[in-house]
This record gives C-alpha cells, structure tokens and sequence, in this order.
C-alpha cells in the first residue's frame, strides 16, 4: 500500500498468454493492475475479465512515444507505477540457426524483447527511486543462459534473453539500496500462443515466480537475481 491506496502494476503485453494471468494473480493479491497491450480492444476485454483492479493501457514497447504517452497516462490514471513486469516478448526466429539468421528478425526481437524492456523501465524506474518502492520483474527463459547454452535453437531470441538477463544485474547493481528490486523470470514452457499448446505447464504455474517476484516483501534483499519455479537458476 501507498498513502492508503493500492500498489499499482504495469505488465507489458498483458492482454494474451501468460501475462494475463499474471496480471490476474497480482489482482488476487489486491494490486492495480494496468493491463499494458498493443490493441487496446484486447487491453480491455481483459480488464472485462478480470474485474475492476484491471485498468486498460495501450502500450507497444517498441515504440518510443507510445512508451512515454503510456507511462504519463499510468502517472494520471494511479499517481505512479510501484511494480513493473517486463512481459512482452516475441520469438521470430523459426528454426533458423546462427549462420543464417535473417538481420531483420534479429533486429525485431532485441527490439522488443530486450530494447523494449529497457525502454519501459527507463520510462518508469526515476518514479520508484523517487518513491523509495519498487519492482521490476523481466521475463527471460532458460534459453537466455549462458550456463545452459547448449544448442543454436532460436539464436535471436536467445541472445535477447541474455541481453535481458545482463540488464537485470546492472540495474539491480545500480539501484541497491534504493527500496527497488529487480531479478528476472524464467517461467518455463508454458502454454501459450508462444509456447504452444503442447506446453507441459498452465499459465497460472508459469505465472508464479514472475507474480512472487513482483511482490518481494518490504525489507527484501532479493535482487539481481534469476529465477525458475521460486529457486535461483543459473546465468
Ligand atoms: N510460453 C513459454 O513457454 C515461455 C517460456 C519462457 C519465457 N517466455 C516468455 O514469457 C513472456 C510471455 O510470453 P507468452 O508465452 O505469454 O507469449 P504470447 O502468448 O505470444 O504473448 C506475448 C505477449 O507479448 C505481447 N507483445 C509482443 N510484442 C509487443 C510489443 N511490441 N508491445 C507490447 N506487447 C507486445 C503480445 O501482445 P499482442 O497480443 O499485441 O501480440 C502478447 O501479449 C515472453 O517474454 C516470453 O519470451 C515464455
């Protein structure tokens, strides 16, 4: 809580797959949840579903201005935003290897999975350090380890999500001290339009660690750290 009022959450690309139900589970846990979406049609049948902690956003966190006008709206709509979850993410890659990786689908996948994480927490972070509170979540994979880089599957998104997993240490290195935390997620092979119907996990066990990290207690030291069903994985 601040001042009385609920903690407010931003998830990026809220409005399908897992996102939404984290977006739903941190409404379970009494949280503002701005459903941050592309289309804001999709923003608001979610917010349909979930009920009146959910508040619309449109957001693409591929483009700058829309990150700007979004998190101003965010400001205008909650007085600020306590808790980010750098959702969104794409996996353009096919069965492309190393060698023949098309530039094109290079460039699109940093740019939303790891240029874009870095956009929206530019755009938020100076308003937790202000506040003294906050929480950024990224949502990487196993397939961003380097520890577990055993194969050249997916190399685009792979190397986003190893982009993704540097930024979280440096930010967490930068931040100590300032009552903001931030750790990455790793949600597993979760059903979803990306991971597919065949998926062994629901969305709401993929959802889970993601949803225990964006709500660290006060007073937790838990930061810069990268984790899989609550337990530390390997970089
Ligand atoms: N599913 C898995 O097995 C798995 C495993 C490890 C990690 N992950 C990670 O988990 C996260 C969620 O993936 P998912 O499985 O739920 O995939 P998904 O069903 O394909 O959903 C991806 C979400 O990202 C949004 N998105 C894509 N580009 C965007 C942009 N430029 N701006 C805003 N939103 C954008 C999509 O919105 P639209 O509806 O507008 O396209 C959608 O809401 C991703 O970061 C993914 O890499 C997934």
């Amino acid at each position: 809580m601040r001042n009385n009022t609920p903690r407010t959450a931003l998830v990026t690309g809220g409005a399908r797959g897992i996102g939404v139900e984290m977006c739903r589970q941190l409404a379970d846990k009494g949280l503002r949840v701005l459903i941050g979406a592309r289309r804001p049609q999709a923003a608001e049948e979610t917010c349909r579903a979930i009920g009146p902690a959910a508040l619309p956003l449109t957001l693409d966190v591929t483009s700058a201005q829309s990150v700007t006008e979004a998190v101003r709206e965010a400001g205008q709509l909650t007085g600020g935003i306590d808790v980010l979850v750098n959702n969104a993410g794409v996996s353009l890659d096919g069965e492309l290897r190393p060698p023949y990786v098309d530039e094109d689908v290079l460039r699109a996948t940093l740019d939303t999975n790891f240029t874009g994480a870095w956009r929206v927490t530019q755009a938020v972070v100076p308003g937790m350090v202000e506040a003294g509170y906050g929480r950024v979540v990224n949502i990487t994979s196993s397939y961003g380890s380097l520890a577990l880089m055993d194969s050249g599957r997916h190399p685009a998104y792979r190397i986003s999500k190893t982009a993704l997993n540097a930024l979280t240490r440096m930010l967490a290195a930068e931040l100590s001290g300032t009552g903001v935390l931030v750790n990455a997620a790793d949600p597993g092979w979760t059903r979803s339009g990306m991971g597919g119907p065949s998926a062994p996990r629901g969305p709401e066990v993929g959802a889970d660690t993601p949803v225990w990290l964006a709500t660290l207690p006060e007073g937790s030291e838990t930061t810069g750290g990268l984790f899989a069903d609550r337990k530390p994985l390997p970089w």
